[in-house]
């Protein structure tokens, strides 16, 4: 179809697997539609009014109640198998994904690399690098969309989702917002741009900015956390260091994995998942931090080693 492309291009390495399940629902979809159709006119025409008797009528046909009722699960049964293994694939983002940070806000995407370089409505990425994206709303319901990758999330305000891909193939794509959040919700579109790995080292490193866990240090100074989490004698609150990735045992007995997700609820809801052997004195940091701010904060907890920390400095 020159002049019309029906599909957006397919630049992501699930893209063309997605395609080819699209492709056999709406096959499936089709044939159904057509059988149907075709055999009401058909038995319309069959069985019309006529003089005389009317046809006997059939009061059992077991075959063909077992053909249409199991030959359907089959169908369906290929269809969840195909899809969920599809999904699951997608949900699982591999170990050597590179994080990228996301921000939407009415209306535009903030973008952050781990490097500190921050962009808005575009998204640099090293083709053939698994990226994984980890996504939260300052506001309202956004959805980050790349069709040409085949991804889509919701990103839902007050907690974290992440999604992955791994660009295929170079060139720029479109990026919108997919989800209504308000007057200028069409215009909270932007680019994807991907570069050969080469080219986006040097596009990374064109611009210095501050890396977010300095930002995140800074912050764990001027708003005191260090108080209470440093180590030696002021130490009132667990030590962060080294904990990101590990499991922590709860005052209830229950284990919770410190992640971005939970340092997220401990600075927003303290009291919400208590460390074992801790008292409930954190007060909520709700309404003074915005999500980019959190987000140098987790990046500087995840910086952190074991030992004495100070807040100011690795
Ligand atoms: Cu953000 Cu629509």
């Amino acid at each position: 179809m020159i002049g019309f492309p029906l599909f957006p291009e397919v630049a992501s390495s699930i893209a063309q697997s997605v395609d080819v399940l699209f492709f056999f629902l709406t096959g499936v979809s089709a044939f159904f539609s057509i059988l149907i159709f075709v055999l009401i006119l058909f038995f319309a025409v069959r069985y019309r009014r006529r003089e005389g008797r009317p046809p006997e009528q059939i009061r059992e046909a077991f075959a063909l109640e077992i053909a249409w009722t199991a030959i359907p699960f089959l169908i369906t049964l290929i269809m969840f198998v195909w899809g969920s293994s599809l999904y699951i694939a997608n949900a699982r983002v591999p170990d050597q994904a590179m994080d990228i940070y996301v921000v939407g806000r009415q209306w535009m995407w903030k973008i952050q690399h781990p490097n500190g370089r921050r962009e808005i409505n575009e998204l640099h990425v090293p083709l053939g690098q698994p990226v994984k994206l980890t996504l939260a709303s300052q506001d309202v319901i956004h959805s980050f969309f790349i069709p040409a990758f085949r991804v889509k999330t919701d990103v839902v305000p007050g907690r974290y989702v992440t999604m992955w891909f791994e660009p295929t193939r170079a060139g720029e794509y479109h990026l919108f917002c997919a989800e209504y959040c308000g007057t200028y919700h069409s215009g909270m579109i932007g680019r994807v741009v991907v570069l050969q790995p080469e080219d986006f080292q040097k596009w990374l490193g064109g611009v210095t900015q501050e890396p977010p866990e300095q930002t995140g240090a800074k912050l764990f100074s001027d708003f005191n956390c260090v108080n209470c989490h440093a180590t030696g004698a002021r130490q009132r609150c667990p030590q962060l260091g080294g904990l990101y990735g590990s499991d922590v045992l709860l005052e209830d007995g229950n284990k919770v994995k410190f992640d971005e997700t939970y340092i997220r609820e401990s600075i927003l809801d303290p009291n919400a998942k208590i460390v074992k052997g801790y008292p409930a004195v954190m007060p909520t940091f709700r309404g003074q931090l915005s999500e980019e701010q959190i987000l140098d904060l987790i990046a500087y907890i995840r910086s952190l080693t074991p030992g004495p920390n100070t807040g100011v400095s690795k």
